[in-house]
């Protein structure tokens, strides 16, 4: 295997600031990259750049200069409402953006690894496998199954989709909380929460997810990786155990539901995945919900 150089699209955001990290760590070749200045403070600004993936001629100039042999694409539009609201935002940042760096990244025959998502599915039957068929609810999840297409529909073969499940951990400056670091935060000051308890999920430790990406760029493994953490539980359940794991009051967590809540975006009722090819192919071992909490 040759020397890897890696480009990391969506640096500033929690997936993007856990694999920099660990290709700092690990003296690996990197180039990171967001729309915005940089704000993760592990990331040096010489191996920084500011790019609007929306921007065609950017993303080209990007690509060909640095020249990586894996792009992880990380950018994307990630709140689901947001892209209920603005679809055509929607759209040109998760499909047509993907498609200017996936078409770069045949151009110079580099690796591209998209990363996409539970929502994809509809939610009905639960604990999915890569080969299940999509039934997309939102604007969201119908960007990123046409995301996959771009990938799947044509004749190269280096590329890589890892979908995931709601994603936590601690990062520098993120533009967005998850429901972990929300419901410490909240129960912690004695706050409401009204959380659902018909929406059935498996969280996912951030650093668990970049290590598995960065494991299928080093394999160079071809195909659909579903990762995530190793139970699935409803919402609610999740803010519970987080209480009773800092031993916070749940006086103030209010049970609510799906139809009470309505939301812009229509949310598929029970994901998880069923992760024997990622433990299999790629040695994948997920950290336990209450075994990640020490390190919040
Ligand atoms: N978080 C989850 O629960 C979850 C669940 C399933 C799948 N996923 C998928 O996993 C991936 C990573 O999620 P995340 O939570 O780490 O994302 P995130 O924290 O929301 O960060 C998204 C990143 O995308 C960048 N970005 C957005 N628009 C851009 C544009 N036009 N040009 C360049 N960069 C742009 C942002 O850059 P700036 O901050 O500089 O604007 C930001 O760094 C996403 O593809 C997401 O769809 C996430």
């Amino acid at each position: 295997m040759g020397v890897m150089k890696i480009l990391v699209t969506g640096s500033n955001g929690l997936l993007g600031q856990k694999l920099v990290s660990q290709l700092s760590r690990g003296q690996m070749e990197f180039l990171a990259s967001s729309k915005g200045e940089n704000r993760n403070p592990e990331c040096p600004e010489s191996r920084y750049k500011s790019v609007d993936i929306c921007d065609e001629s950017a993303v080209v100039e990007l690509v060909r200069t640095y020249r990586p042999t894996h792009v992880i694409h990380t950018a994307a539009i990630t709140n689901v409402d947001v892209c209920e609201l603005d679809p055509s935002s929607c759209h040109q940042v998760n499909v047509t953006a993907t498609k200017y760096l996936f078409d770069q990244s045949v151009e110079i025959n580099a690796h591209f690894q998209l990363l996409s998502t539970d929502f994809i599915f509809d939610g009905i039957q639960g604990n999915y496998k890569e080969e299940d068929l999509p039934n997309p609810l939102s604007h969201y999840a119908r960007s990123k199954v046409m995301a996959e297409e771009i990938l799947k529909s044509g004749s190269y073969t280096k590329w890589s989709i890892v979908r995931t499940i709601i994603v936590y951990g601690l990062g520098n400056n993120l533009s967005r909380t998850n429901i972990i670091c929300w419901a410490k935060e909240a129960l912690g000051k004695g706050q409401a929460m009204h959380i659902i308890d018909d929406q059935f999920r498996a969280p996912t430790w951030a650093d668990d997810l970049a290590w598995a990406c960065l494991k299928i760029c080093k394999l160079d493994k071809i195909g659909v990786f579903h990762i995530s953490g190793p139970e699935t539980m409803s919402i609610y359940e999740i803010v519970e155990r987080v209480a009773k794991y800092f031993s916070l009051s749940i006086d103030n967590l209010v049970r609510t539901n799906s139809n009470t809540l309505n939301q812009p975006a229509k949310r598929p009722p029970k994901t998880g995945f069923d992760l024997s090819k990622s433990r299999r192919e790629l040695g994948y071992r997920p950290m336990k919900l209450e075994d990640t909490l020490p390190l919040i």
